[in-house]
């Protein structure tokens, strides 16, 4: 079957009627991929899964929120829209925006945004404006622009975000045809969880599935305010993505844990940047550094003894390596460089091979 999109697929569990406009890259229908070299070179015993959201159309998760967000926007009949972002909310937004013909406005910290998502907002036309300050002062400044100007926000205090981001699970439980024992996902803003936890329970209260997962959900040590149990006021993180210090859905992140039994715990930046490499090559899955917290934070709570051997496990790989690629560098050395001459290059080849 061709896929349209999630707004397509998932229209009975969506808020949208035939008369709303479809405004959409054909986002979603992201891979689930089995690990096969992962757990061993890790040393977990777990049935381990990655749902690469890199793969989406703009290389993020986002596209899922903001195909419904932008597409009730337009409804609604908004002419422009607004978000503050770590940069991929950006990235999503300003194509969107772009595809529906509508401004897009994104606000964003200086410095802090990995140059591919930056590159992608710019390219796409949005009126992008960097602040000396971090994402939560950039969210602070457009919640108060909203309540004085005719714009739609489109970050994920707007519920059609996590309405879309919901499909992801959904996704899960169609190709696993099962319900993988525990969900892992990086937590910034701590929308994503929420949205994946409503999917599950709207799949299950409709008697798709037979259970629920448990959910987990991991921070960066420098930016953990929910595992701190407070706000952080500069967050630091070289997982620019999650570098948040008082998440929008503190709260509901914190109902989720409850409901399904499970977790919000941190990894250093360290154990992000080596499970970030060891699935790259052990795997060819390229994602970006926020996305390696889910698997960083599988392999801290492994080595805990939290799992039981087998358990089936699905991470969420957020993000798509190449937004980020100077990171990279920070855990693997510059190519070496030499004579263009066949003897000494023949000379390193007998030594690989
Ligand atoms: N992974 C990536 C790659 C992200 O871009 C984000 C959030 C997250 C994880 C965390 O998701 O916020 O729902 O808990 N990025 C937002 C942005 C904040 O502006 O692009 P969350």
């Amino acid at each position: 079957m061709p896929w349209f999109g999630i707004i397509n697929e998932y229209r009975n569990f969506l808020p949208v009627t035939h008369e709303t406009p479809v405004i959409t890259l054909h986002e979603g229908n992201t891979p689930l991929i089995k690990a096969v070299h992962f757990c061993a070179r890790a040393r977990l015993d777990l049935d381990l899964y990655f749902k690469f959201e890199g793969s989406n159309p703009t290389g993020s998760f986002k596209d899922r929120g903001m195909t419904l967000a932008i597409s009730k926007a337009v409804e609604s009949g908004a002419k422009a829209v607004i978000c503050a972002s770590t940069g991929n909310t950006s990235a999503a937004a300003a194509a969107y925006a772009a595809r529906a013909g509508l401004k897009a406005i994104v606000i964003i910290p200086e410095g802090k945004i990995a140059l591919g998502k930056l590159s992608q907002a710019i390219v796409h036309g949005a009126h992008v404006m960097q602040i000396d300050g971090n994402f939560d002062d950039a969210l602070n400044i457009v919640k108060a622009l909203i309540s004085r100007y005719p714009i739609t926000m489109v970050n994920s205090i707007n519920p059609f975000r996590l309405e879309g981001q919901k499909t992801g699970a959904f996704e899960v439980c169609d190709q696993l045809m099962s319900v993988p024992r525990y969900h892992a996902l990086p937590v910034g803003n701590a929308g994503n969880i929420c949205a994946y936890w409503k999917g599950y329970k709207e799949y299950h209260t409709a008697g798709r599935t037979a259970s629920v997962p448990v959910m987990l959900g991991f921070q960066a040590e420098g930016a953990a305010p929910i595992v701190r149990g407070k706000k952080i006021e500069q967050p630091e993180t070289v997982a620019t993505a999650i570098r948040i210090g008082n998440p929008a859905s503190w709260q509901e992140a914190l109902t989720v844990k409850e409901e399904s039994g499970g977790r919000i715990d941190m990894v250093s930046d360290d154990e992000i940047l080596s499970a970030y490499s060891l699935v790259a090559s052990s795997e060819g899955i390229f994602c970006e550094p926020a996305s390696a917290a889910s698997l960083a934070g599988v392999i801290k709570l492994h080595k805990e003894g939290f799992f039981t051997p087998g358990d089936a496990v699905v991470c969420t790989l957020t993000g798509h390596g190449l937004k980020d690629p100077d990171t990279v560098f920070r855990v693997s050395k510059e190519p070496s460089r030499m004579a263009a001459d066949l003897e000494v290059i023949e000379d390193v080849i007998t030594r690989i091979v």
